[in-house]
């Protein structure tokens, strides 16, 4: 028999608060780190355990805070608090919004919003053990160095959880206990239900705390006790935009960390980043400067580095990708892509073909073998296979309204400086001259030569340019030379 949902009745992230010392126009809970908003974090955390509800309360910013969660995670609760303050209040109107639907038992665990780094283990940790103890509350603390600010965890002689008391309530002796309370907490519904109707806004802040809820929950006759973890970034949220660095700094070096033990060789991880999002495979080589976002892909064998920047890209097995800004495109296995390439969406670079330096490419499907290697544009185009395109081509795309497509065949050779003028379409196994400008179709096998004839008008530079340095110049290599000075004209 397959068990049931074996995770708590429900988890509540909190996240109504206002975050005013971001000083931004976006809200707090939606600045990113790895590719992922906090929210977002939180969020995937909440859904590793399993709930079988997830809320989150909002207020501050409700709209733009709401609409990005419907859209990370659609069935999530979203749950308006009132105006009365306080993570009490929050988790209060929480739980009555569960419980009108049907009155939960069980383990109910809370969140943050703004706690991006908080493990799906721990909190998973935290209900075992929870559960296991049969508690009214468990807190999840840490011990800082310096806990101003936060709740202080306070114990009996015995070393049993009694209360938490928040910092502008607590006394001097108070302030000096180091053990902090996380804001991250399982609760038994039942107990959670009833404390919360006790609680008071009788405090410095004039809020319903929701930590008056394990005083309450003790002098009901519950256990409350607390799982004290080590590492501090774990329950560490972002107020301000330092915060918000050091936790997005220390989420990327867990990511790259974790990649190396997977397999990928990482030269240098200070300056390599990488997207919570982004897969690689073992044997994976990324060289310094390196930034991989979205749903970048890279596949075994390949190398990417050095100074790239790759959003939403896959990279095929043994590819080489260097010094290369790309995103939405897809690089063939074995291809080479680089150096200072720019691969903007729809680039399709197929199996051991080559997108070399100083290129642009847009919406463009290039066949297996195929070589575009140096300076050029290539947007709104199809290229077949083992076709190689010559120095300083541009599809001329664009006629000033519309975007057009050029076609170009398998087997072609085009010479330096074609420009295609689309539409148009080039036959497999054509050539095209040097500085041909294809405005007709190109049959299979063609040579295309767009001939404007090259014509000298000798003495022209001493005769229009007198003075100059370079009609100095012309002039004496004109007297040691026994030619006379004729008009010729190429092909005449
Ligand atoms: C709270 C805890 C404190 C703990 C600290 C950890 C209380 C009374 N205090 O303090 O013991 O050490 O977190 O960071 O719980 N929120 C709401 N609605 C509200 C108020 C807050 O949803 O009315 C949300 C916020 O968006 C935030 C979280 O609750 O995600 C914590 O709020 P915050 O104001 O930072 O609480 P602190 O006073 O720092
Ligand atoms: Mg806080």
């Amino acid at each position: 028999m397959i068990p049931e949902n074996t995770g708590p009745a429900a988890v509540i992230v909190l996240a109504a608060g206002a975050g005013t010392r971001m000083k931004s126009r976006t809200p707090k809970i939606l600045h990113e780190i790895g590719g992922r908003s906090m929210v977002g974090h939180a969020l995937l955390a909440a859904r590793s355990i399993e709930p079988r509800q997830l809320a989150i309360v909002v207020r501050h910013e409700r709209d733009l805070v709401a609409g990005h969660v419907a859209e990370l995670d659609p069935s999530a609760a979203i749950v308006d608090q009132d105006e009365v303050p306080g993570t009490g209040r929050a988790v209060e109107v929480a739980l009555q919004a569960l419980d009108a639907k049907e009155e939960l038992t069980g383990t109910v665990v809370v969140t943050y919003g703004d706690v991006p780094l908080l493990s799906g283990g721990l909190l998973a940790e935290l209900v075992a053990t929870h559960e296991r103890d049969a508690n009214a509350v468990t807190v999840l603390t840490a011990v800082l160095d310096d806990a101003t600010g936060y709740g202080r965890i306070l114990r009996g002689e015995d070393g049993t959880v009694t209360g938490i008391r928040e910092h502008k309530d607590s006394t001097d002796a108070e302030r000096l206990i180091r053990e902090v309370n996380s804001g991250i907490y399982a609760f038994d519904a039942a107990v959670l239900r009833e404390a919360l109707g006790k609680v008071t806004t009788d405090n410095a802040q004039g809020e319903k705390y929701l930590t008056d809820v394990l005083g309450l929950a003790r002098e009901a006759g519950g256990r409350v006790a607390a799982v004290v973890t080590a590492d501090r970034w774990q329950v560490e949220g972002a107020n301000d935009r330092v915060q918000l660095a050091a936790l997005g700094a220390e989420l990327n070096r867990r990511t790259v960390e974790a990649w190396m033990r997977a397999g990928v060789t990482v030269v240098d991880p200070s300056t390599t980043w990488i997207d919570s999002s982004v897969t690689l495979d073992e044997d994976v080589r990324l060289l310094p400067n390196t930034q991989l976002h979205g749903s970048t892909s890279v596949a075994r064998d390949a190398v990417v580095g050095p100074d790239t920047t790759l959003t939403d890209v896959e990279v095929g097995e043994g590819a080489t990708v260097i010094r290369t800004h790309g995103s939405g495109s897809t690089i063939g296995p074995r291809a080479a892509v680089g150096p200072f390439t720019y691969l903007r969406p729809g680039t399709v670079l197929g199996e051991k073909g080559k997108i070399g330096a100083f290129y642009e490419t847009k919406n463009v499907t290039i066949g297996r073998g195929s070589k575009l290697s140096h300076l050029g544009y290539a947007g709104d185009a199809e290229i077949g296979e083992d076709t190689n395109i010559g120095c300083g081509n541009i599809t001329a795309n664009y006629d000033g309204e519309k975007k057009h497509r050029t076609v170009i065949g398998s087997g072609v050779r085009t010479g330096s400086n074609t420009v295609f003028v689309a539409p148009v379409t080039v036959g497999d196994g054509a050539y095209s001259g040097a500085g041909a400008v294809i405005r007709r179709d190109v049959p299979a096998g063609a040579l295309a030569l767009s001939i404007a004839a090259q014509r000298n008008t000798e003495g022209w530079v001493p005769a229009n340019r007198p003075g100059s340095r370079s009609a100095e110049l012309a002039q004496a290599a004109i007297n040691n030379s026994s030619s006379t000075p004729a008009s010729t004209e190429e092909g005449k």
